[in-house]
This record gives C-alpha cells, structure tokens and sequence, in this order.
C-alpha cells in the first residue's frame, strides 16, 4: 500500500488534515479559536503565578506579613484565567468532536453510498471484510487526527507567543525556549514517521481480521457440519496473532518516544532555572520573571503532547485515507443513459441478446480474464418464456446478469425493445426488468418491507397479489403477525423454499415486463414451482404477463416454455421447443433426464424444505 513509505506521510498527512479542514472550516474554526484562548491563558497563567511569587510571596516573607490587597487581586486574575481556560477547552473539545464525527459520518454514507454506485465487476475483486472495514475503521482511522488537531494549532500558536514573551523577558532565556521547542517538534515527526509502515501494516490486519470473521460467521452452517472449527480458530488465530504482534511493535515505539516527549519539556525547565540564576544573579531578570518563565516550561509540557498526538495518528490517517480514497475513487462505474422505455400501458417487454461476449475480470489487473460467453445470440419476444437450460458453470447465471444489465458484455449488445440497456435510465431499467436470483436474499425485515423495498405504489393489495402469484400467500397467511412478522437476519426463520418464494414476489410486485428466474424457485416443490410459472404466463387478476427468462432444470418446467435455448460452456448450442432439444442434441436429453433422476431420488427422501412447522398448511395447497 503507498501510505507504506514513511518519507512523505507528514506531507500527505497534512493534506488529508487539510481536506478535513476545507470540508469543516466553521467548527475548525471554533475548535481553534476555544485553543488558541486556552493557550495564551496557559502563557498568562504563567506570568500572574510569576506576579504573584515575585510581588507578593517574596514581599511577603521578607516582610512576614501577607498584604491582603495583592493576594486577592491575584486571586481574582487566576479565577479569571480559569474561567476562560474552561471556555477555551469547551469550544475545543466540543468543535474537534463534532469536527471528528461529522466528517465519520459523512464519509462512512460516501463509502456506501459508493459500494452501491460501483458495478458488480467491481465487487467480485473485492472481499466483504475489506468493504465493511472500509466503512468501518478505515474512516475512523483516516479522521482519527481530528481529535487533537484542533489542540495542536492551538499549541502552535501558544508557542510562538510563549517564545514572543520569553524574548520580551529575557533573551538567554528565550534561546533556551527557542532550544526546546523546535527539539520536541523534532521528535514528534520521526516518531511519527517511524510509527507510519508500523500503522499502516496494523490498519491493513485489521481489515484482514475482520474479513476472516465475516467469512467463519458466514460460513458458520459449514464450518460446524463440517468439523472446521478447530481449523476455522486456528486461520483466525493466525491473523489475530499478527495483528497482536503489529500493535504490540506500535506499542513498543510508542513506549520508547512518549518518555521522551515527556521528559524534555521538564529538561527545559531545569534548563530554566540554571539560566536563570545565573541571570537573576547578573540582575538582568527579577525573581518574577524567572519564576514565570521556569512555571511556562512546566505548564507548556501537556499542551505541547497534542502536536505529539496529531503527528502520531497521522500515518494511521494516511493508511486509513489510502483505504478510502481508493473506494471513492474507483472507476468502472457503469453510467447510465438518458432513454426510458415506460410505455403508457404496462406490456412484456422484449429482450435481446446480439452476438454478446463477456468475461469477468481477473481478480488481478495484470492477469488475462478468460471468456465466459461467446456469440451469445437470442430473443425473448414480448410475452413469451424462454428457457435457458445447461450444465452447471455454462454461463447460465451470467447472462441473467447481462439481461438485468448487472454486468455489461464486453462487445455485442443487449436490448429491451430494441434499446440498448445500456441507453436507459436506472429508474427505467428498475421499473421494466427483474431478477430473481439463484442465492435468494432476505432482509432482516418484515416480510411487508421484504417485498415492498419501500417503493411507491406497492400497497397490502399489491403485495398479496404478488405473493399469490409467487404461491406464498399460504405460508405468509400462516406466520404469526402475517405481513408484520419479522424473518431474522438474511430470512433465517423461513425456509430456503420460503426465502425463494418471497424473493420471487419482491420482483413480481413491482410488475417488471420482463421477469429474469435464475433457478429461482428450485428449493419449491416441482409441482408448486410449474403452479407459479403457469401462474406467472396467464396472471389471473388480469394484468399483463410479463415476458419471462427463467434458467431451469425440470422438465414439467421447461415444458411450459415457448423456446429452450441450450447453453453449454458459454456458447448457445441449440435453441427449439423442449421436445425438438430432447430429440436432436445428445447432451440436452442427458442433461434433463439426469436431473429428473436426481430429483426423484430427492422426492423420494422428502427433502423439500416445504414440510417445516411453519407451513404445515401448504401440503393442503402443494396437492391442490
Ligand atoms: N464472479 C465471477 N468471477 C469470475 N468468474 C466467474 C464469476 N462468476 C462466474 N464465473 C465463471 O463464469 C462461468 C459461468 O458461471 P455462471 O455462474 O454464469 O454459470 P451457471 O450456468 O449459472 O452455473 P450454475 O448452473 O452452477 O448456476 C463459470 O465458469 C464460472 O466459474
Ligand atoms: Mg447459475
């Protein structure tokens, strides 16, 4: 990763700062000013305690009597400068928090926002772990320098004035200020740029880590029937180990600096005193001024860590930037067009593959990508269904994904009622095509928001129409708040049947006039599944059938189709009616009467997911 190198990450880091400043300048400025009051209260604290050694302390023991007057005029100067100290910090802290958690907030909707944008080409390159830490702590680390930014300049500007008043008091004494500062500044940017390849190799584990969690907890069903856990620990193990070490090296040159940083102010302050006898004793300073001055170096040692603190983050910030950035500013983007296609009545459309190849891109730049499909030539006309049937890895789920303009072919084009997908707008390809599929997707809803997605103009009426026409009214009907009730995180209370089955009414309710079924309804009894695709060529309410592209295996399925268009390692081998397929080409008549064995075989052992409590009452509507 560039934020690797550690000669250029103050550079870049100030940049990152310097955007974070452009895009928050208001709260920036509010946080600077509350620090910029703190720090010349800080300066004025010192020489009121210097006031008060040198012209009533010191007076006073000569004396042996304290005068009253001054002790409370100084008194009420400390209580002044306390009260605005309070106001300084108040302003910093509240500006640099919102600073911070704004610009979180609004770069984690960017991220995602993002991930939506970027086509799937995209998204097939990148792990699920890398994309939530991306969201996650990639912004967090990119904005973590916000925090004590705003204290920083503030100390800045402190310094300058604590070096502008050292020379008004005396100039050995300020040479020894002017010594210390720019040494402690010094030691913040090596340590800072000896933290950066240590940070960005944590932030990079971090992400690694995360990405093996999702995976073992997605995998979760897997990893235990399969007796992975001890295997699936130790990958984690491994990771979790490295990224122990990583911090641990943070850690370890943290340990070595912060002494330091620590120890040289309180060096300067001894500094102070032993130039400062000397001068006191020359007569060029009064016990005030040194006594203020020596207070400077003691009170300036915490304010001054800040800069510390900023230079120390900001490698992690880079690291965390380099992550963000290389999201916001990925390309491949797919833009859409400015054509709809909304007709005044709802019709099938018609779909149109000419001659498209496509392969998906390697999973690295510099590797070829192979093709997948090749000559890719077909119609589905307005109205009909079209079958497309294959062996597993054909192509068959890839041309779903070309249809519904998923992905884009490489050359050759697919239309919609002669329209280039790739023409329309989203919201026209939204509203004229669906795709249900292969791996159903389920939301951690209700069933209602399950299949409306929020989308204007699907009412209950509509829903229950399109879960009749998905065959899931019934089981719908049965749950126990109905449309109301909740179905867990990616649909883990439904069946895998169920789950197709609500996916499937999700597309059907927004009416879309042209269907895309990538074996979307295999986990559904056969007979249901024919039911549903009858149902969905002749619509009983009298809407419009859609045109239909559904990817499948059973014969009383196939069946129901106009044409079969057999596929077979990403060519179109033969097209024609299920009966001419079955008699002319070898491989189809295999491939059908294979999987019809299969089934049988699997009917017979009553794995149909249908037969689960919850659904008790659709063996009644299975034999209908
Ligand atoms: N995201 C991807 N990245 C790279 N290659 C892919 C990707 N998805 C699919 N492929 C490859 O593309 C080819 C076609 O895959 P596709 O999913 O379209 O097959 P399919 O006909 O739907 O198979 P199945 O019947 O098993 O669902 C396969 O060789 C597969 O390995
Ligand atoms: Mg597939």
């Amino acid at each position: 990763m560039a934020s690797g190198t550690s000669r250029d990450v103050l550079g870049r880091g100030l940049r990152v700062l310097g955007q974070a400043i452009r895009e928050q300048p208001r709260i920036f400025a509010v946080a600077v000013a509350g620090s910029v009051l703190f720090g010349l209260m800080v300066i004025a604290s010192a020489y009121v305690v210097g006031g008060v050694v040198g012209k009533v302390v010191v007076p006073a023991i000569a004396r042996g009597s304290v005068t009253g007057g001054a002790l409370a005029l100084a008194a009420t100067a400390l209580f002044g400068i306390s009260v605005l100290r309070v106001v300084g910090i108040f302003g910093r802290r509240l500006g640099a928090g919102y600073m911070q958690y704004r610009l979180q907030a609004a770069y984690r909707r960017r991220v995602t926002r993002r991930y939506l944008d970027l086509p799937l080409a995209w998204h097939h390159r990148n792990a699920t772990g890398t994309l939530l830490s991306n969201a996650n702590s990639d912004v967090e680390a990119a904005w973590y320098p916000i925090a004590p930014l705003p204290f920083a300049v503030g100390t800045l500007v402190m310094l300058v004035g604590a070096v502008v008043s050292l020379f008004l008091t005396d100039w050995a004494l300020a040479l020894v200020g002017l010594a210390v500062f720019p040494a402690l500044f010094a030691l913040n940017v090596v340590y800072s740029r000896r933290m950066a390849p240590r940070q960005a190799r944590a932030q990079r584990l971090r992400a690694e880590v995360s990405g093996i969690a999702h995976e073992s907890f997605d995998g979760a069903l897997v990893v235990k029937t399969m007796g992975r856990e001890a295997q699936e620990t130790a990958r984690f193990a491994a990771r979790a180990g490295e990224l122990r070490d990583a911090l641990i090296a943070v850690g370890r040159l943290r340990g070595v600096f912060d002494p330091m940083l620590e120890t040289l102010p309180s060096l300067g302050t001894l500094a102070v005193l032993v130039v400062g006898a000397v001068r006191l004793r020359q007569g060029a300073i009064s016990v005030t001024e040194l006594v203020s001055v020596a207070f400077l170096f003691t009170v300036l040692a915490f304010p001054v860590r800040a800069i510390g603190w900023v230079l120390a983050e900001l490698p992690r910030s880079v690291a965390g930037w380099d992550r963000v950035r290389r999201v916001l500013d990925a390309t491949g983007e797919m833009p859409y067009g400015d054509r709809t296609l909304d007709p005044a009545t709802p019709t099938p459309a018609t779909l149109a593959f000419h001659d498209v190849h496509f392969g998906y891109e390697p999973a690295e730049a510099h590797l070829p990508g192979t093709e997948v499909l090749g000559e890719v030539t077909f119609t589905v006309p307005a109205g009909k269904t079209v079958a497309l049937v294959g062996p597993t890895g054909a192509g068959k789920s890839t041309i779903a994904s070309l249809a519904v303009r998923l992905v884009d072919p490489r050359t050759g084009t697919v239309t919609l009622d002669g329209v280039d997908v790739r023409e329309l707008t989203a919201a026209s390809l939204a509203s004229t095509v669906a795709l249900v599929a292969q791996v159903p997707f389920v939301f951690d809803d209700t069933v209602r928001a399950n299949i409306t997605l929020d989308r204007p103009g699907i009412g209950d009426d509509e829903v229950w129409a399109a879960l009749r026409l998905a065959e899931a009214d019934g089981f719908v009907a049965a749950l126990p708040d109905g449309l109301d009730t909740m179905v867990g995180e990616r649909g883990t209370s439904l069946s895998g049947g169920q789950r197709q089955r609500l996916t499937l009414a999700r597309a059907l309710a927004g009416r879309p006039r042209l269907l895309v079924l990538d074996d979307a309804t295999s986990a559904v009894d056969p007979r249901v599944e024919a039911a549903i695709l009858a149902g969905l060529r002749a619509p009983a309410d009298g809407a419009a059938p859609a045109s239909i592209l559904v990817v499948a295996y059973r014969r009383a399925t196939i069946a129901l189709a106009d044409e079969v268009i057999y596929v077979e390692q990403g060519r179109v081998l033969a097209r024609g009616t299920h009966a001419e397929l079955l008699a002319t080409v070898p491989g189809y008549a295999d491939l059908v009467t294979a999987y019809e064995q299969a089934e049988q075989e699997r009917e017979q052992k009553h794995t149909y997911d249908e037969v689960t409590p919850l659904t008790s009452g659709l063996e009644v509507e299975v034999d209908r």
